[in-house]
């Protein structure tokens, strides 16, 4: 099979197959303070990593149909500088699922799906205490999306990463963080999700195991 997005899309399957052929995709479960203070919380499986040294990740946002044409955690992490992402697990799934609702601005979904708000030591959003990895960072910049075609609009809100909290259970005796033992939710195509349960190493060439 072959297709082109857009118009021209010419796939044949009852829905567009692009999210689940990038796949599995992080979800970053994004906390942030509106310049009014109101919190808020939603994950976004358009997140990752983009750097090592600083530690930089980016989550996109699209707008959509919403009447203001942005999202409440870009617009956050526009207006304020700061935006905390927060690791959503097997054990939280249905508390990041309740956040993604639509609602509006001025609810806070900490309070809406019963999470704890914990203080943030560099930013003001807090984090999510029941989360065991929370990053708290630094707004950088927001690239909108350049498009061939006419279409939502889409933009990527880039973060450095300024303080980690990794909770004490998930690192093991030899002080290296396992992913199965929290089991962080990623995101598959349609309503389809998956956790990392299983975990196994490849040396890169001519590297030595440590
Ligand atoms: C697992 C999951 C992943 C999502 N990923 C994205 C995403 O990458 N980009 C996006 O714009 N919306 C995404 N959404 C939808 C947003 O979470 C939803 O629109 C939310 O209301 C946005 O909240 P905000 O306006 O408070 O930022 C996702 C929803 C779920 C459940």
């Amino acid at each position: 099979m072959f297709f082109q997005p857009g118009e021209h899309q010419q796939h044949g399957l009852p829905h567009n197959p692009f999210k689940s052929l990038v796949v599995p995709r992080p979800i970053g479960w994004i906390s942030s303070v509106s310049r009014e203070g109101i919190v808020n919380l939603a994950p976004y499986s358009f997140f990752n990593a983009v750097a090592d040294s600083p530690p930089c990740v980016f989550f996109a946002s699209n707008a959509g149909t919403r009447p203001d044409g942005i999202k409440d955690s870009q617009r956050n992490a526009e207006e304020t500088g700061e935006f905390v992402v927060n690791i959503a697990t097997w054990d939280l799934r249905d508390h990041m699922n309740e956040t993604s609702a639509s609602v509006p601005h001025h609810v806070n979904e900490f309070e809406l799906s019963g999470l704890t708000m914990a203080k943030s030591k560099l930013v003001a959003p807090p984090h999510v205490a029941e989360s065991p990895i929370s990053m708290e960072c630094r707004y950088l910049q927001t690239v909108e999306m350049p498009s061939t075609q006419a279409g939502r609009g889409n933009f990527v809100v880039f973060g450095e990463v300024l303080g980690f909290h990794i909770d004490d259970s998930i690192v093991n005796e030899g002080g290296l963080v396992e992913p199965p033992r929290f089991r962080p939710l990623a995101r598959l195509g349609y309503m389809d999700y998956t956790s990392v349960e299983q975990v196994f190493s490849m040396l890169r060439p001519g590297q030595k195991a440590t």
